[in-house]
């Protein structure tokens, strides 16, 4: 069979942006920015995404791009001779598994909220409510749900379900936040939110700046969406006239542009419409976003349409990400095992079913996936997929980064290449040395 391809470059980044646009921009990144010293965070945050995210990506749509494979395929047919690479691809797509096994439970949460949004009937008692429906076999039926959701699009395929879902979310994503975001900026009591949220204090740097630094390289590979295959996966469905250095670029910009929207809206509307933080909401666990909006809700004249427009951008927002996670999976066994993208989309969606269902009963082991061990993983992935990159493809690899790419960007080739080769992996070896440092020390 032909292997499929998108229908048009807008597309292609549609869906790539689609997939860094997540939980990781609506709640993550606004929670971090705050927690480490608001504007500080982000300026740090920012470098690690230009000096290492982007380089990151770009490894990936050459690999994915030169391979025209899912990442198991593409290592194992581009080290030809040796079958060590291929398992690093392999760990890729387990990790994609992984991740969306515990996604899957918060994508359930954002369906009931959406749901029970139209009513409201959350408002009156947001943690009570929170606390019953977080884990336990209620999570699990709406994470069947939204997993269903997500194998309807990656059932349609590349271009029909992909690019054509991806194409309709991501512009309704920006507009339901840019909408709300301009409400809740021109609210009375919403400016304390902002001076929260981008306040300047080097005081995180100072006192504890590796944490920093592992909060903000963690925080930039999850985003983007790095270390696992998901940016080679949809790389390889791409011809060889697009400009990566300018695409990867496109991808980042708008990635961060929706993570800082996303922040406009959350702070102004709990400081406005709740007077600031509350005890949960300092907390930055992982049910604050549901808690502490579902309260600002409740104050505000017709909370229900504003609730509703908010957990519609995030519902479409987890659905573009998840439907990454899942497509790596369904392109490996697509391409190298012979099995229909029917029976694999089924298949794994059903193994999902399984491994997510035990992360939605018990809370130890959702809060450790969520946490330590995708962070783990996404640094070991990308650190694997740079030295190949860097080492093994070579000067294979400034070709394919210069196929289709202007001068100004061919430029940054060779520097791009050093980087990969050297300074990057290293990088991302400390980072990984100082999580496992960190969680055995417990
Ligand atoms: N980038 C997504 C987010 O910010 O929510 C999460 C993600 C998707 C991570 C796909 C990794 C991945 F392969």
């Amino acid at each position: 069979m032909v292997r499929e391809s998108w229908a048009s470059r807008v597309g292609f980044i549609l869906a790539a942006v689609g997939s860094a646009v997540g939980l990781g921009n609506v709640w993550r990144f606004p929670w971090m920015t705050a927690e480490y010293g608001g504007s500080a965070f982000l300026v740090v945050y920012l470098c690690i995404v230009l000096l290492v995210g982007v380089p990151g990506l770009l490894a990936e749509f050459v690999i994915g791009r030169r391979s025209n494979r899912n990442p198991a395929g593409a290592l194992a047919r581009l080290a030809p001779g040796t079958k060590s690479w291929g398992y690093v691809g392999l760990f890729g797509v387990v990790t994609a598994l992984i991740l969306l096994s515990f996604y899957s439970v918060v994508g359930g949460w954002i369906v009931r909220y959406f749901l029970a949004s139209f009513s409201g009937s959350y408002f009156a008692d947001p943690s009570g409510y929170f606390g019953t429906i977080s884990f336990g076999w209620e999570a699990v039926a709406f994470q069947v749900a939204f997993l269903a959701l997500t194998a309807l699009v990656v059932l349609g395929g590349v271009r029909r379900g992909i690019e054509a879902a991806t194409k309709v979310m991501m512009p309704l994503i920006v507009v339901l936040l840019a909408v709300l975001a301009g409400w809740a900026v021109t609210r009375p009591g919403a400016g304390a939110g902002l001076s929260f949220y981008l306040h300047f204090d080097p005081a995180p740097i100072k006192n504890d700046p590796i944490g920093m630094l592992r909060a903000a390289a963690g925080q930039a590979l999850f985003t983007l969406s790095l270390g696992v295959g998901t940016m080679i996966t949809y790389a390889s469905y791409l011809g060889e006239d697009n400009s990566l250095p300018f695409d990867g670029s496109v991808i980042a910009v708008l990635n961060t542009a929706v993570g800082v929207l996303a922040g406009l809206v959350v702070f102004p509307l709990l400081f406005a419409f709740q007077g600031g933080l509350t005890e949960v909401t300092r907390g930055g666990e992982s049910g604050a976003i549901f808690m502490g909006v579902a309260g600002a809700f409740r104050e505000m004249p017709y909370g229900e349409v504003v609730a509703v427009g908010f957990f519609a951008a995030i519902l479409f927002a987890a659905l573009s990400s998840s439907i990454s996670m899942l497509e790596i999976p369904v392109a490996y066994l697509v391409d190298e095992q012979d099995v229909s993208r029917r029976n694999a989309t089924l298949g794994l969606t059903a193994l999902v079913l399984v491994t997510g269902a035990v992360c939605a009963l018990t809370p130890s082991v959702f809060t450790f996936v969520a946490g330590t061990l995708v962070d783990l993983m996404l640094t070991a992935g990308l650190a694997g997929f740079l030295v190949f990159t860097g080492w093994i493809l070579g000067k294979n690899a400034l070709a394919e980064f210069d196929s289709g790419a202007g001068g100004i960007a061919r430029s940054l080739g060779t520097p791009w290449l050093w980087g990969v080769r050297t300074i990057l992996p290293l990088f991302l070896l400390v980072t990984l040395a100082l999580n496992l440092y960190s969680l055995l020390s417990g």
